[in-house]
């Protein structure tokens, strides 16, 4: 695990250089996107290399995290709907090619694994993390060896998203989330976590022993991580 540590701002453009040097080196490659507020300075760095002409992600595939059960894709607080607005609509993307996990059809999440080694596999998958250590949805307790699966969110997960709800009870109860496994299963990984919020669960994750109750953990034993923290983030280390 290689750790760096800066501001915000230029950790977006460094975990935007690596997608650069990725899609220079493999066009069509497979990347992992999330959602959150942790990735909006990356996502409007890799639109403005976009617009600039330095990357171009025509031949890409894509595959997102994680989806709220019960909102479909034109509801606005949906992660397709974050996706398109925030990243995909801005860039060259094949829409086409782009995958958000379903979160009216749960019944297909275990399909969006076979889906993932259809396309060859994550090449590069981004990460942010909750403040109680999940990454994707997959909260505490959830067995490393899972795969794409509907989670009952956690009060605080809850509690956490209700800012961009009117409240709490809008906020959907599960969420469809590739599994540790299948995030484990990607070549590289990008964690990126800002704020002094994140701190403490930040240190948990990199002192803490490996364990499920610390689902970021698990990224302890993935052979290529870069772990980009801000100041705050880093602040107890
Ligand atoms: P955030 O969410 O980027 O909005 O902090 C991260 C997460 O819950 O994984």
């Amino acid at each position: 695990m290689k750790i760096i540590i800066d501001t915000p701002e230029k950790i977006a453009e460094a975990a935007a250089k690596r997608y650069v040097e990725l899609l220079s080196e493999k066009p069509d490659a497979v990347l992992g996107y999330a959602t959150g507020s942790t990735p909006l300075d990356l996502y409007a760095e890799l639109a403005r290399l976009n617009r600039a002409g330095e990357i171009t992600f025509k031949d890409v595939t894509t595959f997102n995290l994680d989806e709220y059960v019960g909102l479909d894709g034109t509801h606005d607080q949906s992660y397709r709907y974050f996706m398109d607005k925030n990243l995909f609509e801005k860039i060259d993307v094949d829409m086409a090619k782009t995958h958000v996990p379903s979160g009216m059809d749960v019944d297909k999440a275990a399909e969006y694994d076979k889906a993932i080694e259809a396309a060859g596999g994550i090449d590069l998958q981004l990460l942010g993390i909750g403040n109680n250590g999940h990454i994707g949805f997959n909260e505490p307790g959830t067995p490393f060896g899972s795969v794409t699966h509907v989670v009952e969110l956690t009060k605080s997960t809850r509690e956490a998203n209700k800012r961009f709800f009117s409240s709490i009870d809008e906020v959907p109860t599960h969420a469809v989330t590739m599994g540790i496994k299948t995030v484990m299963n990607a070549r590289k990984i990008i964690f990126i976590a800002l704020g002094s919020a994140k701190a403490p669960i930040v240190r948990e994750m990199i002192k803490s022993d490996v364990t499920p109750e610390v689902p970021a953990s698990v990224l302890l034993l993935h052979p290529d991580v870069e772990v980009y923290l801000d100041f705050e983030a880093a602040a107890l280390l």
